[in-house]
């Protein structure tokens, strides 16, 4: 018997994630030597019972966990570095980061793709900074997803500010039609694609409901191609760029789950949940736990702090937040410590109380 179902993940949803060692250990769902700071119970919605946040249903009464998105990652190098033979250095922070955890890619600037794209030995992805929206041709200086997917690439990174015009130079801005053009002949060409969106300082200045208005047109000619599997938002208010002026955690949670509140609304709500939203903007080590921490961001789009070895560091406290892990078909404890709960199996990862 399930309760009524909630999808929508973050602070809508409830969802309460409790670290296991604060838990009593009297807990049916607790089973011995598993009190790591790796595994962590939520609280369900519906009949308050605590069980790992990895199950997909609540045991006692069924009703639906809130989706677990994997967290994500992406170095952003921008135009850097300066010289090939720092290229080296660079590739081993991204090679240094667990991947086990996170999804974890690097933006290369387009002279340096091609040095660098079969370097990365822990399963980092790379994407182009841009992309073209015709395929090759007579194009100059432009690079198509066609020559991306022969060259094995699975990720492009689309919509940034600096490509919206927020250069400081007089160069054309892309606008909200470009890039949903671009959005449309990637996923087309069967790329994966990061799409960034952002509002600037004064329209922060003037609360949520104008960064909304901001953003709002930036997603509506691509709402109909949030495909979870397929693409990630970045959110990456401009005034935070490159500034080492980061959102705060409030400022980042209130924005990302108004956009994941958007989505419900315009998508769906199993889109809202499940699309992951990075945040962008002087995120660094630092502060990197602490907005891991906002239920509705799921990893960061790092630039500057992505040249140096922090990068590792930031993946690994999303990573130990969020606490993803791979499920797949299997049972996260031998079926054992689910029977002596008194937890009878009734789908692929689902146990109910017998
Ligand atoms: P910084 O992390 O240097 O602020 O840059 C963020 C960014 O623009 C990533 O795309």
């Amino acid at each position: 018997m399930g309760c009524a179902q909630s999808q929508m993940a973050g602070a809508d949803s409830g969802m309460k994630v409790v670290n296991v060692d604060k838990v009593k250990s009297g807990s049916k769902m607790l089973p011995r030597g598993a009190g790591s700071a790796r595994y962590k119970l939520r609280r369900c919605n519906c009949c308050s019972f605590s069980y790992f946040a990895l199950c997909k249903t609540c045991p006692r009464c069924n009703d639906a966990a809130p989706v677990v998105r994997k967290p994500i990652v992406g170095g952003n190098w921008k135009c850097n570095p300066s010289k090939v033979s720092e290229l080296k250095e660079l590739v081993a922070n991204i090679d240094a980061c667990d991947t086990s955890g996170c999804d974890v890619y690097v933006c290369p600037s387009t002279l340096h793709i091609g040095i660098v794209y079969k370097s990365f030995k822990n399963g980092a992805k790379v994407a182009p900074q841009n992309c073209n929206y015709k395929g090759c041709g007579a194009y100059t200086g432009e690079m198509s997803a066609d020559q991306m997917v022969d060259m094995g690439l699975e990720w492009c990174l689309i919509g940034h500010s600096e490509r919206r015009g927020e250069f400081g130079l007089p160069t054309p801005p892309e606008s909200n039609s470009l890039l949903a053009m671009k959005c449309k002949y990637l996923l087309e060409k069967g790329m994966k694609v990061i799409f960034a969106i952002g509002e600037p300082l004064p329209v922060r200045e003037k609360g949520l409901k104008a960064v909304m208005e901001t953003l709002i047109p930036q997603l509506l000619e691509i709402k109909g191609m949030l495909d979870p599997a397929r693409v990630v938002l970045a959110y990456e208010p401009v005034w935070s760029i490159g500034t080492g002026v980061t959102a705060s955690p409030a400022q980042a949670q209130e924005t990302h789950r108004a956009i994941r509140q958007w989505i419900a609304k315009e998508v769906s709500p199993s889109v809202a949940a499940e699309i992951r939203i990075q945040y962008g903007g002087s995120a660094n080590a630092k502060n990197a736990p602490d907005l891991s921490k906002c239920p509705d961001v799921d990893g960061f789009l790092v630039g500057g702090a992505s040249l140096k070895p922090e990068i590792a560091e930031i993946v690994a406290a999303v990573a130990k937040e969020k606490c993803w892990r791979d499920l797949g078909n299997a049972d996260l404890f031998p079926a054992a410590v689910y029977e002596k709960s008194g937890l009878r199996k009734t789908g692929a990862v689902t146990w109910v109380k017998a």
